[in-house]
């Protein structure tokens, strides 16, 4: 059954809500703030009513705040309905923004207060569900590589990549920008059979067409001027592992028609050498791009698509993974706050609201690096909409809030803020980010130290 325990001094209030809620609930009762939380300790209830003004604070609040702190210390999950004074707003918001799930004001409407403690229960109801989802997706091998996500559009990835992994055929990835492909991709390696083989990524994107080719199959001894030695290509190195072929629809046109030869036959041929060399490598290969439409116009070989797509993995964006985002926006709080020593708080109730609203072109990537700044330069007690700093107007805004700075401080924060995002807006390519700002190379990466910038150059 579920529990409830309610923390109030009124005898005659707390008889009455007892008895108002007992046929629902297994109720328990306590007077004062000691044996609450004994209570709580006891029986780590789903639901709270508190009221506000404890002994020996009756009138005023803090005993109730403490009360407050200390349950959610004991049992974070649980759900706390603060009853306050009439006309005690100021009491109420300050008691949300400390993580109570509610408040209700005095005088007690016993079937109004039923539909709040309704609700608190079956939004802990469904926290917990999702909880035991987590926990068996990350019982089930998930969690060594760390993809987060309850939604069902994600639990239908999760079973995906569980049922290629233990097979052989090629899975190509398709998604946004920032949604996973690659932790996907490494997820399928790790559970698959090669997985103590090498995982050999290639961005076909991110090498000069020139070099793509040698890059890929090596090259013999003497192939061209420069070849001084035999080089072994990426796609040998995957030899018994996996080749993870990123960015496919960037591949020109004369290296698929060489990559397409490599998936019927099993063998490469390097640059410059004859010999036909076996090579078995499982194939994963990615594209934020609708490379369907680029089989049409003819950017893209159909054979090769067909090819390289037997099972194909969409990752949804991260708008359209509903509570997964508060669920990763809060992992990442705590995974940064403990890697760069701060004190783990919470979103309140706004930033939540902005949060799970926003439309997150740069999807989970955006949202990691968000929440990690935020980490970085925000102190309050809690993480308030404007400590995300989410659009040019609240970077404007910024500027106003200059005023109570020195100009040294105020020129750190700017130069701060724009290395941040040069870096961002050219997706950690250094050479592009250094020469939007003006400046070297190197100076960047000095300026990035200064400033303790981390993480998001990987
Ligand atoms: N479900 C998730 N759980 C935890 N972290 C995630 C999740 N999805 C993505 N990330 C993190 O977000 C970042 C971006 O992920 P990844 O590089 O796999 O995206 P991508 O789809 O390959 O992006 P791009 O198209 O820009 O190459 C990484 O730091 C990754 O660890
Ligand atoms: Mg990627």
């Amino acid at each position: 059954m579920e529990k409830l325990v309610i923390i109030e001094d009124n005898q005659e209030i707390r008889s009455q809500l007892s008895w108002g809620l007992a046929r629902e609930y297994e109720v328990f009762v306590a007077g004062e703030r000691l044996e609450a939380l004994s209570l709580i300790k006891k029986h780590t209830p789903q639901v709270v009513t508190l009221d506000l003004g404890l002994p020996p604070d009756e009138t005023g609040c803090e005993e109730g705040f403490r009360c407050l702190d200390e349950i959610l210390r004991i049992s974070p999950a649980t759900k706390v309905i603060m009853i306050t004074g009439n006309d005690d707003r100021e009491n109420a918001l300050r008691a949300v923004q400390n993580g109570a799930y509610d408040y209700y004001s005095k005088p007690v409407d016993l079937t109004e207060l039923k539909g709040i403690i309704k609700r608190a229960f079956h939004l802990a109801a469904i926290e917990n569900e999702n909880s035991r989802l987590q926990y068996s997706i990350n019982h089930q091998g998930l969690s060594p590589i760390g993809i987060i996500g309850t939604s069902p559009r994600m639990l239908e990835v999760f079973s995906s990549i569980r049922k290629v992994a233990s097979s052989e055929v090629a899975v190509l990835i398709t998604g946004e920008s920032g949604t996973g492909k690659e932790l996907v991709a490494k997820a399928i390696h790790v559970l698959s059979p090669r997985k103590s083989k090498e995982f050999i990524a290639i961005n076909c994107g991110a090498i000069p067409e020139n070099l793509l080719e040698s890059e890929l199959f090596g090259y013999e001894k003497g192939a061209y001027s420069g070849a001084y030695a035999r080089v072994q290509g990426k796609v040998e190195y995957a030899h018994r592992g996996t080749l993870f072929l990123d960015e496919i629809g960037e591949l020109p046109l004369n290296l698929q028609v060489k990559l397409l030869r490599f998936l019927q036959e099993k063998t490469i041929q390097r640059i410059g050498g004859r010999e036909d060399i076996v090579v078995d490598a499982r194939i994963i290969a990615a594209t934020n791009r609708d490379i369907v439409n680029e089989t049409e116009t003819g950017g893209f070989r159909e054979d090769l698509y067909y090819r390289l797509s037997v099972i194909h993995i969409k990752l949804p964006a991260l708008r359209d993974r509903g509570e997964d985002i508060m669920l990763l926006a809060n992992y990442f709080l705590h995974h940064y706050s403990k890697e760069l020593g701060k004190k783990t708080r919470r979103f309140s109730a706004d930033s939540i609201k902005l949060l799970s609203s926003y439309e997150w072109p740069g999807n989970v990537r955006e949202l990691e690096n968000k929440v990690q700044r935020t980490v970085i330069m925000s102190d309050g007690p809690t993480i308030e909409p404007e400590d995300l700093d989410f659009s040019v107007k609240t970077a404007k805004k910024g500027i106003h809030s200059f005023t109570n700075l020195t100009l040294k401080d105020a020129r750190e924060l700017v130069e701060r803020e724009m290395v941040i995002a040069a870096i961002e807006n050219h997706r950690n390519n250094m050479a592009k980010a250094s020469e939007s700002l003006g400046i070297s190379r190197p100076t960047l990466y000095d300026l990035v130290k200064k400033h303790g910038i981390v993480k998001q150059l990987e």
